[in-house]
């Protein structure tokens, strides 16, 4: 029997990745102008590390992640983010010592048991960038900045920017006792999800997505009426910069993110065709001392890169990404043959594609096949064109042939 993908797992073939491709190395020199510096960390990763980050009644650990015991009976899961990782991996490789902040980017898969439908897969990619070192509301401001920046080089505009501050652990403990307060007298009537979020972390019942519960949260207090001083501060000083340069934005006090380990600015770029997240980050203080390292504030984001994608494309229509061939080098008689082969690795090496032959053809298929390849132009060798030391060039969209000299064709192509 044939088998098939997994569930919510997808192939990228020739023809599409050219896409995939230009966008993530439009994402890699934006990265490189504001001086992110490119990073990797395993799939696989202690159980424990996401427990302890993302938050245990998190739905991304609770419901979501993929866990298997290994041969040694070690407890994995595979990484369903990677902020946990890569600050496991800065406090593990002492990057603490580095000149501060510390700018780091990563294009890595995630895997999430999600229930699969448009924007929802099991393995996807996320897209993202971690600043380790700055307390400061200037380095949330960079982060958005590079965000938009990444938006509009690759042309996507109908997304919207929604910000919140979730203030520090003494501002969360005062709100949520004022949530629980102002849900208490309808708690029988919240899900059951609710009901445990009640007791364990009660932020997450504003991020429940069942239409009833969703009714009785509107006139909930909001954590920015809680926030202290510093974190009142901090917050303000960010939304002016942003206006300041012009970035637009909303204040949603409802956003409080899916992961456990966020502190004051939070911030989530959704889709306004479809209302799906395309990315979502924001400030983490506290993590890299829960995770044993020491104190040291961050502030990261990550884009699903699917998604991004998906945007892309509604934004882009009709654009290509073809990437084929410069040269076709078809070749008649077995000499030709061995002068043609050498001629392809020359004009390789100066860095033309190039296609040849190698199924033994007859010249009548060989040139069939540049066509299909859609080869831009092909010459053919023969002994008389090993004699001369010229061959015929022809453009393949215009149908214009040219002779001139073999040894000249890698300045002709360029
Ligand atoms: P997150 O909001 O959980 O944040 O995920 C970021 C993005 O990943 C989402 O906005 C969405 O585009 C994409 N995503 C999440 N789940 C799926 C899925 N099942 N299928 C396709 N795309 C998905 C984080 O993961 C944080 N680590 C972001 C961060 C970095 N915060 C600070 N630094």
């Amino acid at each position: 029997m044939e088998i098939k993908r997994l569930k919510g797992t997808y192939d990228i073939l020739p023809g599409k990745i050219e896409e995939w491709q230009y966008v993530e190395n439009v994402a890699k020199n934006i990265f490189n102008k504001y001086d992110f510096e490119e990073m990797r960390v395993p799939v696989i990763e202690n159980v424990d590390l996401f427990a302890r980050s993302s938050g245990e009644t998190s739905d991304v650990v609770k419901k979501e992640m993929y866990t298997f015991e290994d041969k040694g009976g070690r407890k994995i899961a595979l990484r369903p983010e990677g902020t946990a990782g890569i600050i496991r991996a800065y406090i593990e490789n002492g990057m603490a010592s580095m000149p501060s902040p510390l700018k780091v980017c990563y294009r890595m898969p995630m895997y999430r048991y999600d229930n699969v439908q448009k924007g929802r897969q099991r393995e996807f990619n996320q897209i993202g960038c971690e600043l380790l070192g700055s307390k400061s509301y200037e380095a949330d401001v960079e982060i958005v900045e590079l965000i938009e920046d990444l938006l509009n080089a690759l042309n996507i505009k109908n997304f919207k920017l929604e910000v919140n501050s979730i203030g520090c652990k003494e501002d969360r403990a005062k709100y949520r006792e004022a949530l629980r307060n102002f849900v208490k007298p309808n708690l029988d009537k919240y899900c059951d999800d609710c009901k445990v979020r009640y007791e364990k972390n009660p932020l997450r019942i504003l991020d429940c997505k069942v239409e009833k519960d969703k009714e009785m949260n509107e006139g909930a207090p909001e954590i920015t009426d809680y926030l202290c001083d510093d974190c009142k501060a901090h917050f303000e000083n960010f939304k002016k910069m942003l206006t300041s340069l012009g970035i637009e934005f909303t204040v949603n006090s409802r956003i409080v993110r899916g992961l456990d380990y966020y502190t004051k600015t939070v911030f989530e770029f959704t889709s306004n065709e479809d209302g799906l997240a395309i990315l979502g980050g924001g400030r983490y203080d506290d993590l890299i001392q829960e995770l044993g390292g020491v104190s040291t504030p961050a502030v990261g984001f990550a884009i699903g890169e699917e998604r991004l994608l998906s945007l892309f494309e509604d934004c882009n229509e009709g654009k290509e990404f073809k990437n084929n061939p410069d040269l076709f080098i078809a070749y008649i008689g077995e000499n030709a043959n061995v002068y043609a082969t050498k001629l392809a690795r020359k004009l390789r090496d100066e860095g033309i594609k190039v296609e040849k032959d190698i199924m033994e053809r007859s010249l009548k298929a060989q040139l069939k096949f540049a066509d299909k390849k859609g080869a831009k132009f092909v010459v053919t060798i023969g002994d008389d064109e090993i004699a001369s030391g010229k061959c015929k060039i022809k453009n393949m969209e215009t149908g214009n042939q040219e002779e001139i000299e073999i040894d000249k064709i890698s300045n002709y192509l360029k």
